[in-house]
């Protein structure tokens, strides 16, 4: 069994996803902890709800970065999970973290990376007119949202969407990928080889989402 520690930093509708898949017993997976670096967020509200440990680790209460990631990186270590997973965790994590955790930790982000890393995505993809967007999880690497691409799930753009219309399409999606992508580590299927993953057994969908559609 898979044990996850899931960071988060506010509602925390990614990590309820992985506490519902967690849920399942044939799921290869459990969560053991989570930690919110904001005090308050709801998704600590929603762990304790389903008995799951939370954590709060408040950044502004320590002297910088390194300090924080010292704490978090102790308590990560007395939960000894197998996987980190960055569930609307909105702090970069440094270097020296980053390399003591490579290649377990995963985040899920609502673009098609490398496409509008950051923050403000939905409006910064409504306002370049793309037509079709989408989410994905990944290994996390020092620099911000990137990192090898474990999975993604491309959505369309609509010509009415708004920030809530698109984001709810993404986030649908998020829910989906982010459980899949910990089931296919957790079945020990997923590889990092030189900076890309490789997915043994990895079912490959037909055809292409066109936007509009095509013939
Ligand atoms: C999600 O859309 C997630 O992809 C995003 O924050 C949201 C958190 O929602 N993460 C990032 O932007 C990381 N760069 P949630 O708290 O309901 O899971």
């Amino acid at each position: 069994m898979t044990k996850l520690a899931v960071l988060i930093s506010g509602r925390g509708s990614n990590m309820q996803s992985l506490i519902d898949a967690c849920a399942d017993d044939a799921f290869p997976a459990e969560v053991g902890l989570v930690v919110s670096n904001v005090p308050g967020a709801a998704g600590i509200d929603r762990a304790r709800e389903a008995g799951i440990p939370a954590t709060v680790i408040d950044h502004t209460t320590f002297d910088g970065r390194q300090a924080f990631e010292a704490e978090l990186d102790g308590v990560l270590r007395g939960a000894k999970p197998d996987l980190v997973c960055l569930a609307g965790f909105m702090r970069l994590l440094t270097d020296g973290f980053v390399q003591r955790w490579r290649d377990r930790v995963i985040n899920i982000h609502p673009s098609l990376l490398p496409a509008f890393k950051g923050i403000h995505v939905h409006e910064r993809v409504l306002e370049s007119g793309a037509r079709i967007s989408g989410c994905t999880v990944h290994f996390v690497r020092p620099a911000m949202d990137e990192g090898p691409i474990i999975i993604q799930a491309a959505v369309p753009v609509e010509p009415d969407d708004d920030v809530d219309t698109l984001g709810d399409r993404v986030l649908s999606q998020e829910h989906r990928i982010f459980p899949l992508a910990v089931r296919l580590i957790a079945e020990g299927r997923v590889r990092v080889v030189g900076e890309r993953v490789i997915i043994d057994g990895a079912e490959i969908p037909d055809g292409a989402l066109m936007n509009p559609a095509g013939p």
